[in-house]
């Protein structure tokens, strides 16, 4: 692009930043700061999505820690303190804390700075770690999926700081750079930190608004367990004609496993897989049918004949209330053009399942394995391994936290939000929950269809502009219902 053209499209964006924000006004001289800063805030933006920190591709371990630095010396830059690049043994977790707001509300906020890899790359249609903006869209890796969210925390800080020369709320912040691959190391993290995480609650912006991008507040999140399956036969592929006929094939033996799996009505067939389950109450149903939902226009978006699941339920239960079974990811064999007579030597899928409460991801992953292993075909070795899991979490409804984020919601975004249940995972939301004992509000602005995981991924720069307003409000909310409002 040539640099008027450029300038033009950076113009033409700062136009968009600072129009579409003019009536969530906190403060005149906050206001003023984002104005002034507009510009230079979009090219952070930028700076940040640039990292390639995907924490699963050991190769970008440096980037991660590269990430870490970059919000940490941010941090320091904008005058928060204590600021720590945290080992955990896998990828850091950057700390930082401004605590002189006394008899005020201690507040944790957590985001993740890690993204997911990028493939299948060639349907990108800009390189992933370049960001670019068109009209009201930036998009790159992690734009939305979490570093837009994070980014937007660290200007409302830094915009109240400079404005105002302190923050109405004592404020913590933790972000991780595992998240998008199981948080692996955070619970140990989380419980040799206890003392310096402390706090009256926990803000976690990692979610979305609901579809039609209206504004929401995620009040449920399912949990994960994540398996690999294993099946190997011979040491080297064998002559599908010389052998064929002979011997177990470890691809057909695995699809019989998978296909054993689920049944056709969408059930899933692993013995005790249900059994706690926390069935829905008529309140949770009346709930999800009270939400604005258009079913047709899901199906448009997404291309398909028809949607699909369990029996008996609506799309918004299936996807928010009730577990599931896919396949992430299977290989086998010969995968080149044209035909290739083998018989493979091994075949391998990655499975995963979405918890619901009050589902244990270790229990789930024990009784997976073991119906694996009773099912698995003769005449091949079949293995199952953990990659990990997490666990399912329901946050209050009514905590004077969530009430606060929903009326800065709406005083920002000009319009009550919605309460969802949703059908992704965030490990730390139950870490916090049970091992901290920390009130959890799920307070995120990714629009609903903004690819994350995929390629193309996209934020709203309106959503990310009016949510450095939403925090900013909502920390002044808190704070007029001072301290005591908090005590548990
Ligand atoms: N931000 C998502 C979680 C999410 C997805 C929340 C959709 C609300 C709606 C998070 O980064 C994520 O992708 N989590 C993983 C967790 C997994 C790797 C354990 C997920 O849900 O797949
Ligand atoms: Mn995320
Ligand atoms: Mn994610």
């Amino acid at each position: 692009m040539s640099s008027a053209r450029t300038d033009q499209v950076r113009a033409a964006t700062i136009e968009a930043m600072t129009t579409t924000t003019a009536s969530t006004a906190i403060d005149e001289a906050f206001e003023r700061y984002l104005d002034e800063h507009a510009a230079e805030r979009l090219e952070s933006y930028k700076e940040l999505v640039r990292i390639p920190s995907i924490s699963a591709l050991p190769q970008h371990a440096p980037d991660c820690r590269r990430t870490a630095e970059w919000i940490a010396a941010d941090l320091r830059h904008i005058g928060m303190e204590h600021v720590d690049v945290s080992e955990t043994g896998g990828h850091p977790i950057v700390y930082a804390d401004w605590l002189h707001a006394p008899g005020a509300p201690t507040v944790l906020v957590y985001c993740h700075y890690d993204v997911q890899p990028v493939d299948p790359l060639d349907l990108w249609t800009s390189p992933p770690f370049e960001p670019v903006v068109e009209g009201h869209r930036i998009l790159g890796r992690g734009v939305a999926d979490d570093k837009g969210q994070l980014h937007l925390h660290l200007r409302a800080t830094e915009a109240l700081l400079a404005t105002r020369g302190s923050l109405p709320v004592n404020l913590k912040f933790a972000f991780e750079g595992e998240e998008e691959s199981s948080s692996v190391h955070l619970d140990p993290w989380l419980n040799a930190n206890r003392d310096r995480l402390s706090a009256d609650f926990a803000v976690i912006s990692d979610t979305g608004f609901f579809e039609g991008n209206l504004p929401a507040i995620t009040i449920g999140l399912r949990g994960m367990m994540y398996a690999q399956v294993d099946v190997t036969g011979t040491a080297v592929d064998l002559h599908s004609g010389g052998y064929g006929g002979a011997v177990q094939n470890p691809a057909n033996a695995l699809a019989t496993i998978i296909a054993g799996l689920k049944g056709p009505d969408g059930r899933i067939l692993v013995p005790g897989f249900y059994d706690d389950v926390v069935a829905m109450t008529q309140v949770d149903r009346d709930a999800f049918a009270a939400l604005p939902f258009d079913e047709a226009a899901y199906l448009e978006r997404l291309g398909l004949p028809a949607l699909f699941g369990e029996e008996g339920y609506t799309t918004l239960e299936r996807r928010g209330a009730r577990p599931t079974l896919d396949v992430n990811g299977l290989w086998s064999g010969f995968q080149g053009e044209g035909g290739k007579t083998i018989i493979p030597a091994h075949a391998h899928a990655k499975i995963s399942c979405r918890l619901v409460p009050d589902q244990d991801p270790d229990r789930i992953f024990e009784a997976f394995r073991a119906y694996v292993l009773a099912i698995a075909p003769p005449g091949v070795r079949t293995e199952v391994q953990s990659l990990g899991g997490g666990h399912p979490s329901v946050t209050p409804i009514d905590h004077p936290a969530t009430r606060a984020a929903a009326r800065a919601l709406e005083a920002t975004f000009g319009r009550e939000p919605l309460y969802i249940r949703e059908g992704g995972s965030i490990p730390v939301c139950a870490s916090f929950e049970n091992e901290l004992d920390l009130p959890v509000v799920l307070l995120g602005f990714d629009p609903p269809d903004q690819q994350a995981h995929a390629p193309n991924e996209w934020m709203d720069l309106r959503n990310y502009e009016t949510g450095i307003r939403t925090v900013a409000r909502m920390w002044d909310e808190v704070a007029a219902l001072g301290r005591d409002a908090f005590a548990r």
